[in-house]
């Protein structure tokens, strides 16, 4: 066991090792590895989900980091589709090209690229596009569609490899994929190797704070390493010889915030927005032991609040489905202790996803069509990052008397008579 999975000693972005313990979740299976017929139904091994944070740099971290290999080996993980990414992810090209002034011989580079749908809106707006990405399986499928990537992590020895074929990049770029990278310092010196002096570098991660404040426990799990504020984010990225140069927050998964840094000696004019964020971080407590004592007390509340209500439902005889099978789904139900007894099915338009079953509470994922000749009496809401628009497409489910739980940040019903 040790040498898939250890203790980390130090703090992954300052260096200390002075940590306060959060909240434990005990040992659970991993959440986004969803077996399928060819896995074995015996025993999934059991990781400690162990959450710390850093006193020094307040960086919060799982305790434990796990082999790569055996929490990636099976990546099943497809971006979003839903309209709401795709509006966001316009919304972001239009303002890196407006940022940046990007221009058709630029370089945009996108690390964790996933199957290359957001460098196809790059490319629409201009620029040449180089995507990188661990998952074969991914990469393959960005390839396929035109987007040129390359199968691997993004490192030192690939920034400059890509430097060294395809020149300098003007916008090196990372959404939603910093907190999965156990050595970020890798990352950075990916960049460090790839930006032009001109450049900026972006990343979009789920802002700690929304974390903490909505009670988000289900957004831990093993394959995020890091929970990032602004504030460790400067830490992390001084260290690198970048300097934070705008910051803005995003309503995506929860609550998300968009960094842009740049080459410190760049000497880029550095946005208000920066200062009034980390004023505003450490208003709220980001720095003080009691967030984190307060966070863990919330949890435990929460968690036995969820397993109540949908206990008690089941025990009156009515019927519960997941709504979405993502990996915190599977984490929530994990940390609440629901499996198949109270869940019969978890509903999921990723195809990639259907007819597998989630790790751990062994629910089954069918697709929506599969599920609609079993409409449940409630669905509980995993997805709950895109409560509005789920809401708004399941009018029918609703009048038709259906319910929704939406388990954080505090479990509520919302019926057909309930607005959101
Ligand atoms: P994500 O939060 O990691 O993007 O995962 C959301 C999951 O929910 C993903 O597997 C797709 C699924 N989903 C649905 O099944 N129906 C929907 O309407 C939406 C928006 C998402
Ligand atoms: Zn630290």
């Amino acid at each position: 066991m040790q040498d898939i999975v250890w203790p980390i000693d130090e703090c992954r972005v300052c260096g200390h090792d002075d940590w306060l313990d959060v909240v434990s979740f005990g040992s659970t299976p991993l959440a986004g590895n969803l077996l399928g017929d060819e896995d074995d139904a015996g025993g999934e091994t059991l990781f400690p989900l162990d959450v710390v944070v850093c006193r020094r740099c307040w960086l919060m971290t799982l305790r434990h980091v796990i082999e790569p290999d055996v929490l990636f080996g099976h990546y099943r993980y497809v971006a979003s589709d839903a309209g709401s990414i795709i509006q966001h992810m316009r919304k972001l090209v239009d303002l890196c090209v407006e940022r940046i002034g990007l221009t058709d011989g630029d370089l945009v580079v996108e690390f964790g690229s996933n199957t290359g749908a957001h460098l196809e809106l790059f490319r629409q707006a201009g620029p040449r596009v180089v995507g990188v990405d661990p998952a074969r399986n991914l990469a393959g499928v960005a390839n396929d569609r035109g987007v040129e990537t390359i199968p691997a992590g993004f490192t030192a020895e690939v920034g400059q490899e890509i430097a060294t074929r395809y020149g300098l990049a003007r916008l090196v770029y990372g959404r939603q994929c910093f907190a999965h990278i156990p050595d970020i310092h890798e990352v950075l010196n990916g960049v460090s190797a790839l930006l032009a002096p001109d450049g900026l570098f972006f990343v979009e991660v789920p802002y700690l704070v929304e974390l903490l404040k909505n009670n988000q426990f289900d957004t831990i799990f093993h394959e995020h390493f890091s929970y990032f504020s602004l504030g460790s984010l400067c830490t992390l990225f001084e260290s690198h010889g970048l300097r934070v140069v705008d910051v803005h927050t995003a309503d995506v998964h929860g609550g998300s915030i968009v960094v842009f840094a740049a080459p410190a000696a760049a000497d880029h004019e550095v946005r208000p927005a920066v200062a009034e964020m980390l004023a505003e971080e450490r208003s709220q407590g980001i720095a003080e032991e009691r967030t984190y004592r307060e966070f863990a007390d919330r949890t435990e509340r929460v968690r036995a609040q969820i397993r109540e209500l949908v206990r008690g439902v089941v025990a009156d005889g009515k019927t519960v489905a997941g709504y979405g099978a993502p990996t915190k789904g599977s984490a929530l139900l994990a940390a609440c202790g629901l499996g198949h007894q109270e869940i019969r099915f978890c509903s999921d338009t990723t195809v990639l996803k259907q007819g597998r079953i989630l790790p751990g509470s062994r629910i089954p994922i069918w697709s929506p069509e599969q599920a609609a000749g079993h409409v449940p009496d409630y669905y509980l809401l995993l997805a709950w990052n895109y409560a509005p628009e789920i809401i708004d497409n399941e009018k029918e489910f609703l009048e038709n008397g259906g319910r929704f739980i939406v388990p954080i940040p505090e479990p509520r019903v919302i019926s057909a008579e309930s607005t959101l």
